[in-house]
Order: C-alpha cells, then structure tokens, then sequence
C-alpha cells in the first residue's frame, strides 16, 4: 500500500501545494487544517485529500486526531509540519499573548507532531519528516520577534531530531521557504513587501509549487541519506 503522508496546514497555501505534489508522488495523503472548513471542503472536493481537522498547537488534539487517523487510515509515515501563524508586531507593541499564539502554533506543534508519530516511525524503521521554517527564522526580520523565534527553534528542533532518529532511517529535514505568494504574505503592507521583494536576488516571489518541489524531494523513499539538512528556498535573498 502507498505510504500514508499527513500535511499539516495541508489545505491552503504552501500546504495545499505540497498535499497535492505528495499525492501527484503516490502517496496517501490527509491534510489537517484549523477552522476554516469551506476551504477545507472546496479543498477535497478538488482534490479527493481528505481533511482532518484539529489544532497543532494543543497536545492533546494532536493525539486524539492521530489514533483516529491511525485507526482509519494506518501509521503515518511521512509527516509535514507546516501549519503556522504570523501575529507581526514591532516588539513595543507585542503582546504575550502573541508570542505564545506563534510559538505554540509554530513550534509547540513540531513536538506535538512529532511525538505522536514518533513511536511508530522508530516501530517501523521508516520516518520522513519535514518541519517548514522561514528565511526569517534564519536572518530575522522586524516585526517577527515571535516568529523569528518559533521558526529558529525549528531550525535546532530538526537537527536535534534527525540525530535521534537516523539509527532507525528515519530522517528529519527543514525547509526555510522565502516570502511566496500566499495569503500570509499579502497581508504584509504592501510598501513594505515591495521593498522586500527588491531585495530577492529572483526578483519574485516564490511560488507555493516551489516548496512544494523541495517537500516532495526529501521525503522521497530513496532520500535516506539526507537528514538534518535545512534546504533554502528563497530565491536567493538569504545564502545560509
Ligand atoms: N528599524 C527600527 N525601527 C523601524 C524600522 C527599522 N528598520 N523601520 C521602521 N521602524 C519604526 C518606524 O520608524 C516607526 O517608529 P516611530 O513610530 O517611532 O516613527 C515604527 O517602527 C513603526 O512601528 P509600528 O508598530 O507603528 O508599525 P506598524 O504597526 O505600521 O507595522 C509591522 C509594523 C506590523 C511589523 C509592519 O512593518 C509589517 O508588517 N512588516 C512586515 C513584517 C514581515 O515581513 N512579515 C512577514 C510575513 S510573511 C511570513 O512571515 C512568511 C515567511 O516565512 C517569509
């Protein structure tokens, strides 16, 4: 049977892409998304993904949606942690409470993921596992204290990972996608983004699909020599 993928976030945006190039590779695939169940229902509806929805930043909502996925569907095999938030504020203006909403959807769902799956990933001998960080977990960017963080903790939880987990081939890679054309980079000011996207090297913004590509490379099955890598996808504004 074809290996069963989980995307988080799965249904929109970067998500969406990388739940279709996952299927387009021959996997199963389910999709997990938040709260917006139009999207979700246009979504299958297109596509024939199922969506799961729950929270990944919320421990507890993760384990009881992955036993209901198991029972249905099997052990999930290659897992993508790709849902996140931006709560952008200049640090004056930032409140705890926004640091806590990206930090606990953002990183505190790559352990809860990860911890769900884990046991029989290393129960199987076969893990793939990509966590999405950003350009601006690696370089910063102002107004994203709390997202530079959550995205720069990724960085480290991946590389810590992919040392646990390499004795039972199971590999754990980052992507650190650039500013793509996506909802959450449109609500940047567009003053603001337009200085941003002079600074790219490309001179675009990337594309969802672009991600996606990178997604659909490391979690291939003959990709197991590949673990702990951060791959750039950014069209050349930052060389990390
Ligand atoms: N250094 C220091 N201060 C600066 C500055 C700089 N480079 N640029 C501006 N400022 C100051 C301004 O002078 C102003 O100060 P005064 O009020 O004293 O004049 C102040 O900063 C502006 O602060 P405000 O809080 O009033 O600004 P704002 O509310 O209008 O907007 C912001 C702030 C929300 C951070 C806005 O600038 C913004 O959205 N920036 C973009 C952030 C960004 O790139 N987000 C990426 C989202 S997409 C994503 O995250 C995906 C991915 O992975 C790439």
């Amino acid at each position: 049977m074809a290996r069963l993928a989980l995307v988080t976030g799965g249904q929109r945006g970067i998500g969406a892409a990388i739940s279709e190039a996952l299927l387009a590779q021959g996997r199963r695939v389910i999709a997990s998304y938040a709260g917006n169940d139009a999207a979700a229902a246009e979504f299958t509806a297109r596509t024939g993904i199922p969506c799961v929805k729950f929270n990944v930043a919320d421990y507890d909502s993760c384990a009881e949606a992955l036993a209901r996925i198991k029972a249905e569907h099997g052990p999930v095999e290659i897992l993508v942690n790709n849902a996140g938030i931006t709560r952008d504020a200049m640090m004056r203006k930032l409140t705890r409470t926004w640091w806590d909403e990206v930090i606990d959807t953002n990183l505190g769902s790559c352990y809860n993921m990860c911890k769900v799956v884990w046991d029989d990933m290393n129960a199987s001998k076969f893990g793939r596992i990509v966590n999405i960080g950003s350009v601006n977990g690696q370089a910063g960017q102002l107004g994203q204290v709390n997202y530079a963080a959550a995205k720069s903790g990724i960085h480290g939880f991946t590389k810590a990972l992919a040392q646990e987990g390499a004795r039972n081939q199971i590999t754990v890679n980052a992507i650190a996608p650039g500013y793509v054309d996506t909802e959450m980079v449109r609500a940047v000011p567009a003053d603001v983004l337009e200085k941003i996207v002079a600074r790219i090297p490309r001179g675009r913004l990337g594309r969802a699909e672009d991600i996606a590509r990178g997604v659909a490379f490391l979690t291939a099955d003959d990709a197991d020599f590949i673990t702990g890598a951060t791959l750039s996808i950014n069209g050349g504004q930052h060389m990390y």
